[in-house]
Parts: C-alpha cells; structure tokens; sequence
C-alpha cells in the first residue's frame, strides 16, 4: 500500500503545522513540510532568524515551558500537528503532555526519549534485547570507576548517563586520562547528567546514522546518513555536533542494511513494545559498522543534525503524511520515500572557537547563491534591530545540495560558500571525502 491511498479526511486536517525547535533541523522539517499543498501555514516556536525565509512559515515567540500559553497557542492557531524537534522537551515530557491535552503529536513520550536521556537504561534495554553494542559497565561513584578502569584489559571510552548537549562523551587516550574523565563527571561538570557513568569498550569502524519514523508498532526508514563528528579535516579535531553529512551511505549496502533491520532496528522496535513504550516519533540509530558487524553506539529521540538538514530534500511533499501517519499510529510500513534518485550533501560553517567559546553577532553576507537543488537551512542566526542577519550560535549555517552524484553535490554546496561570509567562518572542505570520486584532485 502506498502513502496515497490513506483516506484523505484525516489528510484535510493538516492545515497547520507547528515545529518546536530552534536549528537547522527544524528549518529542514518546516521547509519539507510545507512542500505540500495541504499545509497552508507551519509555525516554528521558536524559530530562527531563517525560518521565516521558509515558505508559509511564521515564528511564534512564546516559551514552550509555559504549558497553559503553549496550549491556547495551539487551541487559537487550530494546529493539526507538532513535531517537537530537540530532546530536552521530549525528555521533560512535552509530547505526554500535548497528547493528554488532545493533540497529535510526532515525537516520544518520555519513557521512549529515555532511550537518549540515560545512556544506562539505553545500555540496559540493549542488553535485554539482544542487541550488539560495546560491552559497558554503569558506574556512580569514582571507587567503581577506578576499579573498572584498572583492570580494564582494553580501552575505555566514559560518558555521562544523561544528557550534555553533546559534551558528555570523553574517548581517553590513556587510563589516566579516563580516570580523569570519570572524576569530573562524577565530581558535577554535568549536574544530575553526570551521577552516573558509563564506561564503554572502545570500538573501532565507520559510523552511520540510520532513522526510523515509528507509530509505535510500525516503522518505515529513511534514506541512511553519514555524519562528520570531528571539527577537522581528514577527522581530526574535538568532536563536535556534526560539521556536515551526506546522504544516502553507500557504505550500507542493501543487504547490510537488512542485516541492521534484523539485529537492530527490530529487537528495539520489539524491546520497545515489550516495555509498553509507545513510541511515536523517529529513532536515530547512530552505529559503527566494526569488523564483528553493526554496533549500536547511541540511540536519539530526534533527528540528527546536520543528518536531518541532508535528509530532508530527498523527500516528496508526501513527508508530512508518514509524520502524521506516526503520531496517529497508522502507518503501514510499506510506504515508498521517492528520493527523485538523487543524493545529498551538507556543509555546516561554523564560528571561529565552535566548538568551545565562540563570538556572535557578526554581520553575514550572502552573495550570488546557486539556489538549483540548493538550500540554505540556518542553524544559529538572528537579526540585528536593523535587520541585517547575525551569526547567533556555534553552527551558524547548513548548506545543504542535491544532485546525481556526490561530486557534482559539493561542488555546488563549496561553490555556494565562496558566496557566504562573517567574521571567523569557518567550515571543513573534506566534508563527503568518502564518496567523492574527485575529492584526491580538489583537494
Ligand atoms: P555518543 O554521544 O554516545 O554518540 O558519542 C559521541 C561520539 O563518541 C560517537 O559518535 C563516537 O564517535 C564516539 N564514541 C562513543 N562511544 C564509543 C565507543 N564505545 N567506542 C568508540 N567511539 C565511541
Ligand atoms: N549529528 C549528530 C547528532 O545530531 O547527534
């Protein structure tokens, strides 16, 4: 059964769309969403400075934290469906509370954003199910830690239990540097994230990140994705948020992705269920392809970023179906994604420091953009009182293309940044070096 075929009554009531959310992957979900002709209007609480340049959207500046402005917003704006974008109102129980209110809602409830919000219970729940991740050991106090890592045969990677705006992950080079790692967790660098700690086997491959839309039963995947973690070329640097990503991973042939079906994707759908979790929103699988198979190393409760801003192109104005299909709980799991046969890429530019202690507030300048199958998704901008555009985050802006191979996508996405600048730019040039043919020679 295709997507086309479910009853178009429920279809007529996707006037309004709201998005809560303030980076780049929410801007690539409004500017997916409002691709079909059956969404008159997506809000974006709140937004930023990009959204607006998005067709039929309009930021709302209220706080989402205060629930009872939040629900006469929906109540006065008649909102047919929210897609809640991070994960800290998910893991607050945003998506619980609009879903008791009466509101269809993509997203988690709380029980499933645990998946990401205590990387413990995540290890636990994988255990249970049978599902290949490093060997772990969850530990609350610098004794245990100690002793882990002492008789620890080989190394260690330490990550705070909770959620740490993507700094609570340490990959030691040494047991003392892992000792150090888990004494600062564990002395409050994190707050509450940080009372428990996970010491993880440190595993070796490439890492790609699989998501699937879920109604709580059902799922579909979309196209595969490779982020680039680190802040430098050739995979160097911090880690960071992702400093580009491309789309699909050719790395994941057919039947490697059947064997993640089977070994992953599955048993945590099962798991799931056997916990009485009803998870309708998207899980990100973020895995390393070892030498033994797929690991699981981190689930999320949301789309990647920049995974999402890559992703999102590829998809027909049949997008927001599926995502009301999943809060409604009924899709079938046969739907088709048509991807128009092409790849994507995205090049994130950065400020000057990202990702420590970076400057904002600096005019950008955008020049002569070659706009075919090229976006500009903003990250972290704002406005100045005069309306010029700012940078106003540490990814400032994801520039994502499309086109039949990867060489001709970042041709375009770097051409298009030679157009793009503020004060202390900066963006990696080796984004897609996997799959550019051409990369050796232009770089
Ligand atoms: P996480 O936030 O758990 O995804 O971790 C951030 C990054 O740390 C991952 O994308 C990996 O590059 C790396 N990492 C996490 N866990 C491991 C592990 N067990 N072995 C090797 N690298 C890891
Ligand atoms: N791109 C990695 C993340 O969204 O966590």
């Amino acid at each position: 059964m295709s997507i086309y075929s479910t009853s178009s009554k429920s279809f007529n009531r996707l006037e309004n769309i709201l998005i809560i959310g303030n980076g780049g992957r929410e801007n690539a979900l409004a500017w997916a969403i409002q691709k079909n002709e059956l969404v008159k209007k997506v809000y974006l609480i709140p937004g930023n400075a990009g959204s607006e340049r998005i067709h039929k959207c309009e930021r709302i500046r209220i706080d989402v934290d205060n629930k009872n402005e939040l629900v006469e917003k929906l109540d006065s704006l008649k909102i047919n469906l929210t897609i809640i974008g991070p994960e800290i109102p998910l893991a607050n129980g945003l998506a619980d509370f609009l879903r008791q209110k009466g509101f269809k809602v993509f997203g988690p409830g709380k029980d499933g954003a645990k998946l990401e919000y205590s990387k413990s219970w995540a290890k636990e729940f994988m255990q249970d199910a049978n599902i290949p991740t490093a060997n772990f050991w969850k530990v609350k106090s610098f004794e245990e830690a100690k002793k882990i890592i002492h008789s620890s045969t080989y190394p260690l990677v330490v990550k705070a239990d909770g959620l740490a705006s993507g700094k609570g992950v340490f990959i030691p080079d040494s047991k003392d540097e892992c000792l150090k790692a888990a004494e600062l967790i564990l002395n409050g660098k994190f707050g509450n994230s940080g009372k428990v700690v996970v010491l993880e086997e440190k595993i070796q491959g490439p890492e790609v990140s699989v998501f699937a839309l879920c109604d709580g039963e059902k799922y579909i995947l979309l196209p595969t994705a490779q982020d680039h973690k680190r802040l430098n070329e050739k995979d160097k640097g911090p880690n960071t948020g992702g400093m580009g990503a491309y789309s699909p991973a050719p790395l994941l042939t057919e039947d490697y992705l059947n064997r993640i079906i089977k070994e992953i994707i599955e048993p945590t759908i099962d798991g799931l269920n056997k916990k009485n979790i009803d998870y309708k929103g998207v899980i990100y699988f973020g895995l390393m392809i070892t030498e033994s198979g797929p690991k699981v190393i981190e689930y999320n409760c949301r789309f990647g970023d920049p995974e999402c801003q890559t992703i999102m192109p590829l998809m027909d104005q049949n997008f927001v179906f599926l995502l009301e299909k999943c809060s409604m709980g009924n899709l079938t799991g046969d739907e088709k994604i048509n991807t128009f046969d092409k790849v994507s890429g995205c090049v994130i530019a950065t400020s000057k420091g990202y990702p420590q202690e970076y400057k904002t507030g600096f005019p950008i300048k955008i020049g002569k953009i070659d706009s075919s199958d090229c976006q500009i998704f903003d990250s972290g901008t704002s406005f100045s009182k005069e309306g010029e555009l700012l940078t106003d985050g540490g990814r400032v802006l994801s520039i994502v293309c499309q086109d039949k191979d990867f060489d001709m996508v970042f041709e375009k996405a770097y051409k298009n940044l030679k157009e793009i600048n503020f004060d202390g730019i900066y963006y990696r040039n080796d984004i897609g070096h996997q799959v550019r043919k051409n990369f050796s020679k232009k770089f």
